[in-house]
């Protein structure tokens, strides 16, 4: 290579957009980051303003550029990759490429009665078999169907034509190569309810239960391919766009999980397990989803699922909510100052509980509360909650795959804190690896863009950039540890108990 090229990877969270740009090795040069607000309407609801997110996506992109000192070398941008916040929800005009909406995010619950009449139906089964998904508010079509029926004018609007529907990296794709191409990749089409991972192609049934036009939808490509070039105007370059997956998938490309057994867990708003199952699409038995990890030269690779839908939503509460703390970061110290959990739990069910439970109705909870409880207290049972369960969802990924979890790559913000990572080992019984670098979204869209543009060759080429930070094994008595989930299960049934 003559001279050195780089990737911008653009990471749209649920609560921030970042960008940030790698070169050759792999190494991060420059990194922009943006929060932005959050809607809710009515309980349980969670909208995006899809202008928000666009602005923000832009603005990255310059700040991260000039940062890197590349707003006047272009030329050395081999291309974009794009990860992001899944199964939220947008629906555009084609003409304007304007959102009819706000964006139903993926935490949204307004559509859990249609979800209930839809089980009640008898439709789950069909969906599990096709979708490896679940009927559940969080996934796609349920939130799409309701924008159809409720925003007036939509459905029609659609019948001729004239809409476009997506997730966040379909939006971003159309409007950065200036409403040129409607397309998505095979990891995030997987999360609509509406896409046969077996096939790999959108399903008319499934089209058909949800009463979804066909004409809305985008075409699903390859993770690591050519979706586009950027419209000139907006960097006064265009730049390729060629790599693309939703973030919990980028992220395991990032931990380089490419052998089947492999497992990582990234602890964003949300903590989202993916164990690869390899060429093997699992169908879980034990309410894990079933999901496509990543599709390469039209060959998919599937992997299991376990998605808790609040982990670093819990220590923002506590921040936001609360007031208790100024920055997540301070968790830690709070966490050692007390030598045990004093009997308080936190269910975090503050928008119903994900894997296995399927509790859309559940909301969080605190128990076992005296006066001798502080803030630290609340501060550590909001830290453990999450590694309980991350250990449900192991148990569950252990009985569906018949083999035991013994690693697991974490990343991801609360992965930053050696008292969780630490806890979570002692919890699981198992090891804990961080990598030396935590922005695996990030560079897992890199690499795939990287991949597609000839930077990187292929996985294997990928697997060696990667680096172990620290490891963390298990050292607590069997009695404590059992004695500590018989705590947290006692407290997740109070919080179950509620919404029977
Ligand atoms: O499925 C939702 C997930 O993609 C959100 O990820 O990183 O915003 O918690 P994150």
């Amino acid at each position: 290579m003559s001279k050195t090229q780089y990737i911008i990877a653009l990471d749209q969270g649920t609560t921030s957009t970042r960008c940030i740009i790698f070169n050759h090795k792999g190494e991060s040069i420059s990194i922009s980051r943006r929060e932005f607000a959050q809607h809710y309407p009515e309980l349980g609801w969670v909208e995006h303003n899809p202008e928000d997110i666009w602005n923000d996506a832009v603005y990255t992109i310059k700040s991260a550029l000039t940062e890197a000192k590349l707003d006047q070398d272009l030329g050395s941008i081999a291309a974009i990759g794009i990860t992001n916040q899944r199964e939220t929800v947008v629906l555009w005009d084609k003409i304007t490429g304007k959102p009819l909406y706000n964006a139903i995010v993926w935490q949204d619950r307004r559509t859990s009665a249609f979800c209930q009449k839809l089980k009640a139906d008898g439709a789950e089964k069909t969906v599990h078999d096709k979708t490896g998904l679940l009927l559940d508010p969080y996934f796609s079509a349920t939130k799409l169907a309701w924008l159809l029926d409720n925003v007036k004018g939509a459905r029609a609007a659609a019948q001729r034509g004239e809409l476009a529907f997506g997730t966040i990296d379909s939006f971003l794709l159309w409007r950065l190569t200036g409403g040129k191409v409607h397309a998505t990749d095979a990891t995030n089409a997987s999360r609509t309810l509406l896409f046969n991972i077996k096939t790999q192609s959108w399903d008319e049934e499934l089209l058909k239960l949800f009463n979804i036009p066909e004409s809305l939808l985008p075409e699903v490509k390859d993770n690591s391919t050519l979706f586009g070039v950027t419209d000139v105007n907006l960097f006064g370059h265009p730049i390729p766009i060629m790599g693309m997956a939703g973030d919990q998938q980028a992220a395991l490309i990032g931990q380089a999980c490419f052998e089947p057994g492999m497992t990582k867990a990234t602890y964003g708003t949300g903590c989202f397990m993916l164990l690869n199952t390899g060429d093997q699409m699992v169908i879980s038995k034990n309410r894990m989803l079933t999901t496509t990890a990543y599709r390469l030269n039209g060959k998919p690779t599937y992997a299991l699922e376990g998605s808790i839908f609040v982990a670093g939503a819990a220590i923002k509460w506590l921040r936001d909510g609360l007031g208790l703390i100024t920055h997540a970061s301070q968790t830690h110290d709070m966490a050692t100052q007390v030598n045990d959990n004093h009997q308080v739990y936190m269910v975090p069910a503050f928008v119903g509980l994900g894997a296995p439970h399927w509790a859309p109705d559940a909301r969080a909870i605190i128990t076992g509360l005296t006066l001798n409880a502080t803030a630290a207290h609340l501060a550590r049972a909001a830290l453990e909650s999450i590694a309980y369960q991350t250990y449900d969802l192991s148990e569950a990924m252990k009985k569906d795959s018949g083999k035991d979890i013994l690693t697991i790559r974490v990343d991801g913000g609360m992965s930053a804190n050696d008292w969780f990572c630490q806890f979570l080992a002692n919890i699981m019984n198992i090891t804990v690896e961080r990598p030396s670098y935590i922005e695996t979204t990030a560079i897992g869209a890199a690499y795939l863009a990287g991949m597609a543009s000839g930077i990187w060759t292929n996985l294997s080429d990928i697997q060696h950039h990667w680096r172990q930070g620290a490891s963390f094994r298990s050292h607590m008595q069997e009695e404590e540890r059992v004695k500590k989930l018989k705590g947290w299960q006692h407290a997740l049934r109070q919080a179950l108990l509620e919404v029977e």
